[in-house]
C-alpha cells in the first residue's frame, strides 16, 4: 500500500482525496496526523508554484511521499482575479465577503463576459523526491447572487448552466470539478506507475 501525507489539515480536502485514492490502495494521512507542523508561505504567482511550495515543505521534513494541492477561481473579466489570492481576496478570509466583492466588481458586465473557472494543481512528490503535477479545470460563469447550500468558497456564485456549484451534491460536483479532474489524473498516473 502506498502511504502519502496530504500537505493540508483541511478535513474537507482530506475526505475528497481519500474518496478517490483509497480505492487505488493508497493510504492518505493529514500532515496533522503525521505530526508535522508546517504552514509555508505561499509566495508563488501561480497555482503550480504554490502547490509545489506546499508539497516540498512537507517532503523536506518527512522524506516520504507527499501530495498537495492549490486551487482558486479565475474570472476572465477581472484579468484572472482572484487567482492565487482566492482564499484571501480583498484582505479577508470571509467567503461571503469574497462572493460579494466578485459580484460587485462585475456590476454591469453582461452574461457572455462573466466566464470563469476553478483551477486545481496537484503536486505529488514520491519517496525519492521526484515531482509530478496534475491540473484540473472547471468552467462556468459568475452569477448575480449567492445560491445553494453545498460546497464552500465561491461555489454559491459559480454557475454551471442554470445551477450554482453550491446547488450540486458533493457527488455531482466531484464528477466535474477541477479537484476531481486533477485527482483522477493523479490516480491514473499512480495506477500506471504500479503496472
Ligand atoms: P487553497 O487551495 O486551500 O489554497 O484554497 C483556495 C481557495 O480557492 C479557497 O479558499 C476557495 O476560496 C477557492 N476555491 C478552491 N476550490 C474551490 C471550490 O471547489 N469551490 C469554491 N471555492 C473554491
Amino acid at each position: 500500500m502506498t502511504k502519502m501525507i496530504l500537505a493540508s489539515s483541511n478535513p474537507h480536502k482530506l475526505r475528497e482525496f481519500r474518496e478517490i485514492l483509497e480505492p487505488l490502495g493508497c493510504e492518505v494521512i493529514s500532515q496533522h496526523d503525521a505530526g508535522i507542523d508546517a504552514d509555508p508561505e505561499e509566495t508563488g504567482t501561480t497555482f503550480a508554484e504554490n502547490s509545489a511550495i506546499k508539497a516540498r515543505a512537507i517532503y523536506n521534513i518527512a522524506k516520504c511521499a507527499v501530495i498537495a494541492d492549490d486551487s482558486g477561481l479565475e474570472v476572465d473579466a477581472l484579468g484572472g482575479e482572484p487567482g492565487v489570492y482566492s482564499a484571501r481576496y480583498g484582505g479577508t478570509r470571509d467567503d461571503i465577503a469574497h462572493n460579494d466583492l466578485v459580484i460587485s466588481k462585475l456590476a454591469g458586465v453582461p452574461d457572455e463576459k462573466r466566464t470563469a473557472r476553478f483551477v486545481c494543481v496537484i503536486t505529488y512528490i514520491d519517496e525519492n523526491g521526484a515531482q509530478s503535477q496534475f491540473v484540473g479545470k472547471f468552467e462556468g460563469r459568475i452569477g448575480y447572487e449567492m445560491r445553494g447550500e453545498h460546497g464552500f468558497g465561491y461555489d454559491p456564485i459559480f454557475m454551471v448552466g442554470d445551477i450554482s456549484s453550491a446547488e450540486m451534491t458533493p457527488e455531482q460536483k466531484n464528477a466535474v470539478s477541477h479537484r476531481g479532474k486533477a485527482l483522477r489524473a493523479f490516480a491514473e498516473f499512480l495506477s500506471s506507475e504500479k503496472k
